[in-house]
């Protein structure tokens, strides 16, 4: 993905009223699970997107039928059971959470598959996935001893145990969560820190036997679960670009509309409201034990804070870090050394990108420290990440002049709509 690239001129406000994309982790979820429930799940507003993309081509390739009517995707899931072996390796393209949550199902299953992926995601770590899974009997080998993609799994035979986890991954404790319900006896996976818990609410609204023993503990037994539907709310990591756009952009007023606001992916607006931005959130429901509301963001002067990260909002550090360079004083970005292995190292292209708008960044082991001040308009390189693209596009929003983010196409993996978005809502203002 190089030689694309966009031109955004600024200052521009944000103003009206957004319906974001569904939620990136629910919808891989929502599709995994509905492949091996019995009946058709039907799934509304599933995230647009390469990542989740790739997860629907992965099942379709293990004979999961899925299909498309406008908003509506239908999953006809027959248990775990009805999987059969794909013809071919599966590519993961970029998705991370696509290679770890299928090779735990796939670590479960009596046939043999391979998992790659691009450029990027065949350098990602992959021991934290597939040491925990050999835990449980799998046979799962990969390059450099199982450490990175292509994995090749010969699955079946699994046997619960408990699993002391290295790194809190929400990705990691879903893979296992799967391997568990298809193995014998009992499976405890417990977390050194409680990471993103989409899974456990939405298997536990769906009949999986899956309970949580404690903040940092899930115990799954072997079993199967019903069909279910779904309206997905809007993806909180998505709207963290418009929230922080709204907030640096002057004469912003912006309306989120139907986010999910799972209180582990929402901490990154108290970050914001510490920093002096102006935010409501109105809860509204609740869909399969997943809260959804409004965020009402408004421009504001922001101040500089100290941001000790943790896996709960490590994909909003980007936007953070944009919100940061607009912030007086200077912000420190602590216990992040997961950003450096992410799309890209993020601490790097993070730094880099607020250097090309005229910030001071100072890149650490474990995080970042950003002088704020008066941004300018730059030419920013995306470096194939998403995140990156999508924080320096806020930024170019907000400044003077005209900025270019290349490596534009990045945004295809979790935002295709991104700029269209933008557009209208800068367009009413
Ligand atoms: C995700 C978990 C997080 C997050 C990623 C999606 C998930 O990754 O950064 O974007 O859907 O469970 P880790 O599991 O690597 O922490």
């Amino acid at each position: 993905m190089t030689g694309d690239s966009v031109v955004i001129s600024g200052p521009r406000p944000l103003r009206g009223r957004l319906r974001l994309p569904g939620e990136k982790g629910m919808s891989h979820r929502a599709l995994v699970f509905g492949a091996v429930a019995h009946g058709p799940t039907r799934v509304r507003r599933l995230a647009p997107g390469d990542d989740v993309a790739r997860t629907a081509a992965a099942l379709a390739q293990l004979g999961v039928s899925i299909t498309r009517e406008g908003e509506l995707t239908t999953i006809v899931g027959r248990g775990f059971d009805a999987l059969r072996s794909p013809d071919g390796s599966i590519d993961c393209g970029n998705s991370g959470t696509t290679m770890r949550i299928l090779s735990g199902l796939l670590a479960g299953r009596p046939f043999r598959s391979v998992l790659t992926g691009d450029a990027s995601l065949v350098e990602r770590p992959m021991a934290r996935v597939v040491e925990p899974l050999r835990a449980m009997g799998a046979r799962i080998d990969g390059r450099d001893g199982g450490a990175r993609a292509p994995l090749e799994i010969d699955g079946g035979g699994l046997v619960g145990c408990r699993i002391e986890l290295a790194t809190a991954s929400g990705q990691v404790k879903t893979a296992l969560a799967v391997a568990g319900l298809q193995a014998r006896g009992t499976t405890e996976i417990v977390e050194p820190a409680p990471s993103r818990d989409h899974t456990e609410r939405m298997l536990a609204a769906i009949g999986a036997p899956i309970v949580r023993v404690d903040a940092r503990t899930l115990r799954v037994e072997r079993g199967e679960m019903s069909a279910f539907s779904i309206d997905l709310p809007g993806d909180p990591s998505s709207a963290a670009f418009f929230v922080v756009a709204a907030a640096i952009t002057p004469g912003s007023e912006l309306v989120l509309e139907d986010v999910a606001i799972n209180p582990g992916r929402i901490a990154f607006l108290d970050v914001l409201r510490r920093m002096g931005a102006d935010i409501e959130v109105t809860p509204r429901d609740e869909r399969l034990g997943e809260p959804a509301g409004d965020v009402v963001v408004r421009a504001s002067a922001l101040r500089a804070t100290t941001i000790e990260c943790h896996e709960p909002f490590i994909d909003e550090v980007p936007a953070l870090a944009v919100a940061a360079s607009f912030a007086e004083g200077v912000t420190e970005f602590h216990d992040a050394a997961e950003l450096r292995m992410k799309e890209s190292d993020r601490i790097a292209t993070i730094a880099e990108m607020l250097a090309a708008l005229g910030v001071t960044a100072q890149p650490r082991a474990d995080g970042l420290v950003v002088r704020g001040g008066r941004p300018t308009a730059a030419m920013v390189h995306a470096h194939g990440d998403h995140r990156i693209a999508l924080a320096a596009a806020i930024a170019a929003n907000a400044v003077a002049g005209a900025s270019t983010v290349d490596d534009w196409s990045s945004v295809a993996v979790s935002y295709p709509g991104f700029l269209d978005d933008l557009e209208r809502l800068t367009d009413v203002a």
